[in-house]
């Protein structure tokens, strides 16, 4: 069990999903995270409590809403993420969270740009953090795609956060 040895509090996990404009990719990583924490029992075993967040490399549609396809998208499969708003990375998720997840190579640049040299967080590539195939490493945009690239993004995240949580449940003490 990941508890505190002197106190035995369970632990929490902060994790942050970083994509451009925030709208598409990283509220669906979040929601689909978010999903599959409550349905799995495996995390729960493994005293591990989530706090999940979303945020954008660019500041354009700080604010808002997801995109409307994404949203869509994401409640055909049972995830909601209506309620999300966009907002901008900014120094202190470095130190608030201790995992940044990067949708792509492009953010995982901006990224290792803005991190202080101080940073508690662990700042990772979700796909090969995940140790999923994919061009890359990275979720496509599919802000200029069709519905398809919507689904895409759907089934990447969905077998990357599966493959975080598992690592998380089997190895504990390396997270
Ligand atoms: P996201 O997708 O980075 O997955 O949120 C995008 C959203 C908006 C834009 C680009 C990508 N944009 O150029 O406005």
């Amino acid at each position: 069990m990941p508890t505190d040895p002197n106190n035995e509090q369970p632990r929490q996990l902060r994790l942050l999903m970083v994509c451009l404009g925030n709208i598409c990719r990283s509220p669906s990583a979040q929601g689909v995270f978010e999903k599959k924490v409550a349905e799995h029992a495996a995390s729960q075993q493994a005293g591990i409590s989530y706090d999940i967040d979303s945020a954008g490399t660019a500041a354009f549609h700080i604010g808002k809403a997801p995109d409307r396809r994404s949203v869509s998208a994401a409640s055909n499969r049972g995830i909601d993420i209506s309620h999300q708003q966009a907002r901008q990375v900014e120094e202190d998720d470095f130190y608030n969270f201790d995992y940044i997840f990067a949708m792509d190579k492009q953010n995982f640049e901006a990224l290792k740009v803005l991190q202080p040299s101080s940073a508690k967080a662990t700042l990772a590539l979700l796909l090969d953090y995940a140790e999923v195939a994919h061009e890359d490493s990275s979720v496509p945009d599919p802000y200029y795609s069709g519905e398809q690239g919507f689904e895409l993004v759907l089934d990447l995240l969905d077998s990357a956060c599966e493959s975080i949580l598992l690592k998380i449940a089997t190895h504990p003490s390396e997270c």
